[in-house]
């Protein structure tokens, strides 16, 4: 087993690179199944859930070399039978875009009820709506969803809620339907958009990616291609909240500035000084951080992805504040592991986390619950006085490319250790 052991109170202070974007390269990855010719991708992050991904791929015949540590060729051309089994698509929810994309390309495809992070119940009833619409029938056996037609037909899909997933699932499956598909109500986060450009760099038509309305005319080929991710936008602003946290000064490279606005608008509101430049943002603490109310939204607004993170900054203002979770039923589990740092914090019906002010963190062993509530017990433990041991940090590795290297170059005081589970067994 490993952990992470933070010596904290280092302010960070100096220069971090963005990897490219986890949730991005998650549905581009299973969309390469779409082309008929190699795609070369770039900017591909070293986490897991990439490995988990191109495991998958080769399981089912693609071919992946990399071309160095952050460019893959895959040619699925190898593809042959449209299924992921369960042992595969259970280490990662992720994994559903296969149903989209092997549809797509094969009239059918089997795959197995995902895994993933817990938030409580997370249903994939839109995704099974949205391919229905577009004429294909679905079956549940055995843990497997069976989803299959004779040819998809473009048609409108209007989604009830807003939902990344479903959106990114029906583009995948329209790309090649015959006639056009119009999503209504589509989510809008960077990483649609980044698929659409990917798909249309392989010859697909679609437009209004970034909006609630997505119109993609079915093309009958896609061919290869080259492309970069986006960088990824819930890594920077980990590193940003991380920076205000620890009362450093970062600057934070390779990111989309418009895709931070959310956070940066929040840390300034906190009285940090963010500065933003053509391709990265500086985030700099200039003194006492103040309350402020954050509530989680579909993009545009404040990503979910960074509540845990946020939660971690607003224990250090002054003052009351209230976080309210507003995508998710059940995004507060770690609380509790903050708690145990000495946040003074309570959660009112799932919903919502009133917490108030407090000096400053004190060091202790906790784990990741999550992956993005990793990465909040993290920032916790490099402001914390003394020493804080983090468990579970497989799941902040699914996400964060080289986080201890990364820190540890902005001055903090991490290690990972790996901790033989015999012993663990015996503390136990
Ligand atoms: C994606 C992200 C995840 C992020 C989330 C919200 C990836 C790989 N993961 O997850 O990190 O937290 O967006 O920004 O990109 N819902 C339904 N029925 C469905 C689908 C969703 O009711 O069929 C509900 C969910 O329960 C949730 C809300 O819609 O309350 C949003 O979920 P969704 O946007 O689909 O999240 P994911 O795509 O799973």
């Amino acid at each position: 087993m490993e952990k992470y052991i933070i010596h904290g109170g280092h302010p960070l202070k100096g220069e971090v690179v963005i990897s490219g974007a986890k949730n991005a390269i998650a549905a581009i990855l299973p969309a390469t199944v779409l082309a008929d010719g190699p795609c070369i991708l770039e900017n591909v992050p070293n986490i897991s859930d990439v490995h988990i991904f191109t495991e998958i791929l080769k399981d089912m015949g693609a071919d992946i070399q990399f071309i160095n540590k952050s460019t893959l060729k895959i040619d699925t051309s190898g593809i042959k039978v449209p299924e992921v089994p369960y042992e595969q698509a259970k280490k990662m929810r992720a994994s559903y875009y296969f149903l989209g994309a092997l549809l797509g390309k094969f009239n059918c495809a089997r795959v197995a009820l995902p895994g993933g992070c817990d938030f409580g119940v997370r249903p994939i009833d839109l995704h099974l709506k949205g391919f229905q619409s577009l004429g294909a029938e679905y079956t549940l056996e055995y843990g497997m969803i069976n989803v299959k037609t004779e040819q998809l037909r473009g048609n409108e899909v209007c989604f009830d809620g807003v939902s990344v997933g479903a959106t990114i699932n029906v583009m995948l499956a329209a790309v090649k339907a015959k006639g056009t598909t119009v999503i209504e109500n589509a989510a809008k986060e960077p990483h649609i958009v980044d698929l659409a450009n990917f798909l249309n760099s392989m010859g697909a038509n679609i437009m209004g990616a970034g909006t609630d309305m997505i119109r993609i005319k079915g093309v009958d080929i896609l061919h290869g291609t080259e492309y970069a991710v986006i960088p990824d936008q819930i890594e920077a602003g980990t590193y940003m909240v991380a920076a205000a946290a620890t009362k450093g000064d970062v600057l934070v490279k390779n990111v989309i500035p418009k895709h931070l606005e959310s956070i940066t608008s929040k840390l300034i509101k906190m009285g940090v000084e963010v500065t933003e430049y053509d391709d990265s943002v500086r985030v700099k603490y200039v003194g006492k951080l103040e309350r402020i109310n954050v509530k989680t939204r579909p993009h545009p607004g404040f990503p979910t992805d960074m509540q845990p993170q946020m939660a971690v900054l607003l224990c250090l203002a002054e003052g009351t504040s209230v976080l309210t979770e507003d995508v998710w039923d059940s995004r507060f589990r770690y609380l509790d592991e903050l708690r145990r740092m000495g946040a003074d914090v309570s959660s009112v019906d799932g919903h919502v986390a009133i917490i108030e002010g407090i000096k400053s963190f004190t060091g202790a062993p906790v784990k990741a619950v999550d992956l993005r509530a990793g990465a909040a017990v993290v920032i916790a433990g490099l402001c914390a006085q003394g020493t804080t041991e983090v468990e579970n940090i497989y799941h902040i590795e699914r996400g964060y490319e080289n986080i201890e290297e990364k820190l540890r170059g902005l001055g903090a005081d991490i290690k990972k250790v790996v901790i033989p589970d015999k012993v663990m067994q015996t503390a136990i």
